[in-house]
């Protein structure tokens, strides 16, 4: 039973560019999931702004989904769990968190635009946990690159072996359908948001193909086909599961084109919940015992309770309400009674969950990121380095009355992991870094709404923030007096250099050779 329940699991995070279609594939497999009735009828950003993560008034201003949700839904056999991501890159760092509670991706990758940086970047951070992934190039229905191209363009800068197996036939306007690889089976396209078109068995080398899509296609899709068989291996899933191998499908999101042999491929081949390393020791999704870990801190899902709800993904066994479980970091037992499990933003309540599930635990300050929790074990689970911030400003407080306010505030969006905060030793001022502009202003919006305290910010010109360590303390001691100004703890304590150019932080590491600067906080 338990291992039926856990094998039956599907835990993954759609990632893209924003502008590639995250939103509307999304949109489409709630769809399929009988989550909600007529697809297109919702805007991809409507749904954005009515259905899925907008929680907090400045999304609602913006219309950038910030915080990252869940979404389940039964499909077949299958549960499905998608973990949604902030669309915007200035959260980037929301979106590699949320990499660490999935057991596998689907990115989807614009046809026009092929791979865009922040692609590139979140393809990066699947790699270092050998996450395995599934390419959808959309919008197929508008002039795309030549899939060769593509297919060669997502090799190389992605660093992943590709294997098609849906193949396009033309696109833009002369976009006549995918040829399913896998069934070989046709799929003929009609832009449509309210119908999944009929799929047609054909045999391609029988004047059947000719019939329905012409004799000059037919050829050129026979030879497109011939090619791929030619170049591309057989697609074995053991490699995709390691990591080494995306198999590649196309389509349209918005026509929902495409997207129910994705859904189908990818419950049959997509992991179910994986192993989890801790640091004491490598746990299994099947053992009886429950553990799991936090990997997410957000405010405010519920405007009228402003409480925090920090977001567990079960690594192992059975969580089951209202039984004591062990807050390892704090040593305590707790308790949950109103644990949650997530529809956009309707919630209920649920009993119990497994391997795999992602629950939602009421959080008054209690939780940080990366926190584990047990039926007694002594674990700490793994989460994944912060990684250097890209924009740093000094943090002051813009109201002395309100001091323990701000202070209090900033230690719980820090503990939310909304940014990173330093101290320099020189001055004792608090520096935030950020990977974007716009977590500033979640910052100090967050410190007036929520903790009624006022911030300002002042800048500080500097380039990177990295961890420094040596085997020679006497070397150590003399950068760290040279660099005085220049030194900073982060929140663990630990001594982080704050070069304020790449040329300085060149120049130090030419000049103390026996110094290593990190630039993640876990080396
Ligand atoms: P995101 O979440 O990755 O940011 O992308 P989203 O789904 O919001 O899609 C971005 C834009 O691309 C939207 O247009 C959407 O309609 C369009 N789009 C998505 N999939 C396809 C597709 O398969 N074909 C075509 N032609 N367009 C697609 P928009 O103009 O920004 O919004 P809207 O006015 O359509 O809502």
């Amino acid at each position: 039973m338990a291992n039926q329940q856990i094998e039956r699991r599907r835990t993954f995070a759609i990632i893209a560019h924003p502008d590639a279609g995250k939103t509307s594939l999304t949109e489409k497999l709630l769809l399929f999931g009988g989550q909600i009735q007529v697809a297109g009828a919702v805007k991809s950003n409507k749904i954005r702004k009515t259905a899925t993560s907008d929680w907090m008034d400045i999304e609602k201003q913006r219309g950038i989904s910030v915080t990252t949700s869940v979404m389940e839904f039964d499909y077949r056999d299958y549960k499905v769990n998608i973990l949604d991501t902030p669309g915007h890159q200035d959260f980037a760092e929301d979106t590699y968190r949320t990499l660490t509670a999935v057991d596998s991706v689907i990115i989807v990758v614009d046809g026009a635009k092929g791979v865009e940086t922040q692609t590139r970047k979140l393809m990066e951070v699947c790699r270092m946990r050998n996450t395995p992934v599934i390419i959808f190039v959309n919008k197929m229905d508008r002039e795309a690159k030549d899939p060769f191209d593509l297919l060669d363009e997502l090799e190389n800068e992605l660093v992943i072996n590709v294997r098609p197996l849906t193949w396009p036939i033309e696109s833009g306007p002369r976009f006549r359908g995918v040829y399913n690889i896998y069934e070989k089976k046709l799929n003929l396209f009609q832009p449509s948001k309210q119908v999944v078109t009929e799929k047609v068995e054909v045999d391609i080398h029988t004047e059947d193909l000719d019939n329905h899509i012409g004799s000059p296609l037919a050829e050129k899709l026979r030879n497109e086909l011939e090619l791929i068989e030619g170049v591309y291996p057989e697609f074995n899933v053991g490699d995709y599961l390691k990591g080494e191998l995306a198999p590649v499908f196309f389509g349209s999101a918005l026509n929902n084109f495409g997207v129910q042999e994705l859904l189908d491929c990818f419950v049959e081949i997509a992991p179910s919940p994986r192993p989890v390393q801790a640091e004491e020791r490598v746990v299994m999704p099947e053992e009886p015992k429950f553990t799991g870990f936090v990997f997410k801190i957000t405010a405010n899902i519920d405007p009228n309770h402003r409480s925090c709800v920090a977001f567990c993904k079960v690594c192992s066994g059975k969580f089951t309400r209202n039984t004591p479980y062990l807050h390892v970091r704090h040593n305590k037992t707790m308790r949950f009674s109103s644990p949650t499990q997530f529809m956009a933003q309707r919630k209920t309540t649920v009993d119990e969950a497994w391997a795999g599930d992602i629950i939602g635990l009421p959080d008054n300050g209690v939780f940080k990121i990366g926190d584990t929790l047990t039926e007694g074990e002594i674990l700490h689970f793994k989460g994944l380095p912060s990684f250097s911030p890209e924009m740093f400003k000094y943090i002051e407080n813009a109201d002395p009355m309100k001091t323990k306010q701000l202070n209090k505030g900033i230690d719980q969006l820090m503990d939310e992991g909304v940014a990173q905060l330093f101290v320099n030793q020189f001055n004792g001022r608090k520096i935030i870094g950020t990977v974007g502009q716009l977590q500033f202003e979640v910052i100090q919006y967050r410190l007036e709404n929520e903790y009624n305290a006022k911030c300002r910010w002042e800048p500080v010109s500097l380039y990177k923030a990295c961890w420094i360590e040596s085997d020679d303390p006497a070397e150590l001691e003399a950068f760290k007096k040279r660099k005085f100004q220049y030194m900073a703890k982060d929140r663990e304590g630990r001594d982080v250099f704050l070069a304020d150019s790449n040329y300085v932080l060149q120049m130090a590491q030419n000049d103390f050779k026996h110094i290593k600067f990190h630039f993640t906080s876990e080396f």
